[in-house]
Formats: C-alpha cells, structure tokens, sequence
C-alpha cells in the first residue's frame, strides 16, 4: 500500500502581521477558530486519509511555540507521528521544503502534502489523493473558483480540460483566470528534481564535486529563500507534470490574513462541524434551550455548560461553547459564535457572529456581534462591541468588524463600533471605525 505525509507550512514571526492585534498574543497557526487551533483543523482532516503516517509542521516560530499542541496531536491520533522543523530564518513556502527535503523523504513516501496554515477549507484530501493517483503529473494544486474581480489577488491558473496546468501566474495585474490556487498541493518525491533545477537555475551557479565525489551546492546570501508558486510551480505549468483539482460546490474554502477573516472562517467550521460533529464538541442541535431549570450555583446563578448537561440559555446554532464556559440561563448566544474556556457571560447578555476567548467576562445587558473579544478581556453592563458583517475572502475594507486584543476593559454602557483595539486598553468612552493604540 502506498503512503504519504503531510507538511503544515506554518510561518513564523514575522509573517501574520496582518492577524494584529491578535497575533501579538498568540502565533496565527494557534489561534482558536470553532474551538480549535486554525492548523487543528487541517490536521483532523489529514487523519482521515488512511496512508498519512507522518505530518510535519515547517516554520520559523521559536521550537517551545508548538511543543503542547504536538503533545495533544499526538495524544489524539498516536498512529501518526508529529514533528515540527525549524528553519533557521524564513525560507519562503519552498525553501523550507527543499531545506529538509531528507526529513521529507525520509521513509520513502510515496505522495506528500503541502498546506498553508493560513486558510480554512473543507479539505478534501482523500479525492484530491484520488485525483492525483489517476494523471501522470508529478505535482497537483487544490483549486477554486473565486469572483472574477477577486481573483488577482490570489494564483490564478489556467488549466486544459483534462485538468493540466497551463499557466500560473501569481497576483496578475490583470485578469487572467477565476480559478485559483487554495495553497494545497500534492507532489510526488520527483518534486525534489524540479525543485533543484529550479534552485540551481536561479542561483546561475553550477553543482560542484568535492575532494569525495559528493555533489555540492554554492550558496550565496538569501540564496536559501525558494517561493515554491512563483520559482518551482509557475516554470512547471509549460511541462504537462501540474495538474489541477477543482474543489466541489459543497466545499468551502477562505484564506485567513487578517484578524477579522477569523470570523468567517468560524462560521464555516462551525456549520461544517455541525453536520458532523466530532466527540468532545457541544454543537446543539436544539435551538432553544429551557430556561428555567438546573441554575445549581447559587453564588453567580450560572448554567455550567457541560457537554454531559442541558444547556438553559437560548442557544441558535450553530455553536461551540467551551464546557468551562459560564453562560447565565437568560443570555442568548448565536448563531456563528465560538465561546473559549473559563469566559464568564452574564444575565440578558446576546452574542452572534463572534469568537470570544478565553477568560473573557461580559457583564449583564450587554452586546457582542460581528467581533472578536480577546482573552481576559472584560465588557461593562449594557457595553456594546459590534462591527459589519465580513464575508469570506472579502477585498472590501470600508466594512469592518470589531477585534479587541487582550485583556481589553470596555465600561459599562460604552459602545465600541468596528474598531480594532491592540492588547490591554481601557476604553472609557465610545468610539467607532478607530485603531486604538
Ligand atoms: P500574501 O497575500 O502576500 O500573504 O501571499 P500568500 O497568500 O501567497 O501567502 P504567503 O506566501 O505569505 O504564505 C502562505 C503560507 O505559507 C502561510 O501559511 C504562511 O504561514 C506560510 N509561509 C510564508 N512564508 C513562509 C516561510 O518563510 N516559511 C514557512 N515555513 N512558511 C511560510
């Protein structure tokens, strides 16, 4: 039987900057989207090809950043083996690849993945393996279709109608084709080949032999540094080895840049979660929940919220809810909203299109729509925190939502309307479509 692995292509410090103000208190990759880790997600679908053994996330964060959610990976699916490589800076999205080629080739697999961690999908890998098997090309894209007036700002790929890759041209400045790359390949081990040709080729520099006959390669400043669409796959488009496949209309599939794409990537995994929900997740079915029974804490009167107990608040799905989460029985939460662990949310409180994260108390009365809410925050009485709708991969950025960092306090009856708030302020006083620093 033939196998495969998998790499995460998880950037590092310095990619993200536009996850601000989130990303300044927890790596783009880590962040909680419909209750998990972004990358979480891309995992539990790659578990369920039968032939992935291996996945391996590829960056350039510090080592300890990724060491607990290994752990738990690995805790959850012990027959695969996870690791995380680091490279010594940025590599670009080939030069990683092409860096640790021996890692990735070691085993000898037959097929290997390769993901951005930065969009979220509906993943399906096993057809996309299917497809691969079935052409004789050596590399395929995951491909969609987009808007035509969006598509330059994505790799946009012509293709024949057997699926051959024709042309890729990344971000055109003109229209070229509304078909685009989702940053999801699968190559064949031969990729190595056309990745040292195309290495060597933009380095003008020719393979040397030492004193032992070892091949050796020159390398000369940023030399290292390979941009996998534009320097390996882009010449492969002419060759007939680059294939594409094209996602289904009941797949899904955003890419998350900026903080406020979070929300509807949550909105996505929490309705694809909720037609098949995973064992752990409270993902209610019902819509409305009595109100009226099981508030046991006399002390705060909160419902605790355990998978194993009936929730009493108004409940629209879908949602998750955190089963440390305190949610008061006359509160209404949903749809689209995530609630992270320890988050206390009070009487008469309503909550829709939202993530709010860990620790976060929201006081009586008050409002969250449209925003995110970082963690150890604390919203006063009758507080509103609201922005606009964001759609999936939407360029228009006159419309934005609210994204508050941590441990943000915003007092009682104060609005806050489509702002984006860094780490730690006090918001006293109303504002709208402000960064406050
Ligand atoms: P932008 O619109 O400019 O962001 O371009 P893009 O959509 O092509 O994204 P980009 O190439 O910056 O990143 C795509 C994915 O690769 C993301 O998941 C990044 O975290 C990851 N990535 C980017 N640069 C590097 C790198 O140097 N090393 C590794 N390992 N991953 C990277």
């Amino acid at each position: 039987m033939s196998w495969t692995k998998a790499i995460i292509l998880v950037g590092g410090p310095s990619v993200g900057t536009r996850f601000r103000p989130l990303s300044l208190s927890l790596p783009k990759p880590l962040f909680p989207i419909a209750g998990e880790p972004i990358i979480r997600h891309h995992i539990d679908a790659l578990v369920k090809v039968d032939s992935i053994r291996e996945i391996l996330l590829v960056g350039f964060f510090e080592n300890e950043i990724f060491n607990r959610f290994l752990t738990e990976v690995q805790l959850s699916y012990p027959h695969v083996t996870f690791r995380y490589l680091r490279e010594y800076q940025s590599l670009g999205t080939g030069g990683g690849l092409y860096h640790f080629r021996d890692e990735i080739l070691s085993g000898n697999p037959d097929y290997f993945f390769v993901v951005h961690a930065d969009i979220a999908c509906s993943f399906p890998f096993n057809e996309f393996l299917q497809y691969h098997k079935s052409h004789k090309g050596s590399a395929t894209i995951m491909g969609t279709k987009v808007n035509k007036e969006d598509a330059n700002r994505y790799g946009c790929l012509v293709s024949s109608e057997t699926g051959v890759v024709t042309h890729y041209v990344e971000k055109p400045q003109s229209f070229v084709s509304d078909l685009i790359s989702c940053g999801v390949y699968l190559f064949d081990p031969c990729i190595f080949e056309e990745m040292r040709k195309s290495v060597l080729d933009r380095r003008s520099i020719r393979d040397e032999e030492d004193e032992y006959g070892n091949v050796i390669y020159k390398l000369s400043g940023n030399a290292d540094v390979v941009r996998l669409e534009q320097d390996i796959l882009r010449p492969m488009a002419s060759t007939g080895k680059l294939f594409v496949y094209t996602l289904k209309e009941n797949d899904f599939w955003m890419q998350i840049k900026t903080a406020e794409q979070a929300l509807p990537a949550n909105n996505l995994y929490l309705h694809h979660l909720h037609k098949q929900p995973k064992p752990g997740h409270t993902r209610s079915s019902s819509c409305v929940v009595d109100a009226s029974q099981n508030s046991n804490i006399p002390s705060v009167n909160y419902q605790i919220n355990t998978p194993s107990r009936n929730q009493n608040f108004e409940l629209v799905p879908p949602v998750y809810i955190h089963p440390t989460a305190l949610i008061h029985p006359t509160a209404k939460i949903g749809p689209n909203v995530s609630v992270g662990p320890r988050v206390i949310i009070e009487r008469g409180v309503r909550i829709k299109n939202a993530i709010i994260l860990d620790g976060t108390e929201i006081k009586n009365d008050s409002l969250v729509m449209n925003s995110i809410v970082g963690w150890d925050s604390k919203l006063g009485s009758w507080s509103r925190v609201q922005g606009e709708p964001v759609m999936p991969n939407q360029a228009d950025k006159s419309k934005n939502a609210s994204i508050l960092g941590k441990e943000c306090k915003v007092a009682d009856e104060i609005v806050i309307r489509s702002c984006l708030v860094l780490p730690h302020k006090e918001l006293k006083s109303s504002v709208h479509d402000e960064v406050v620093m």
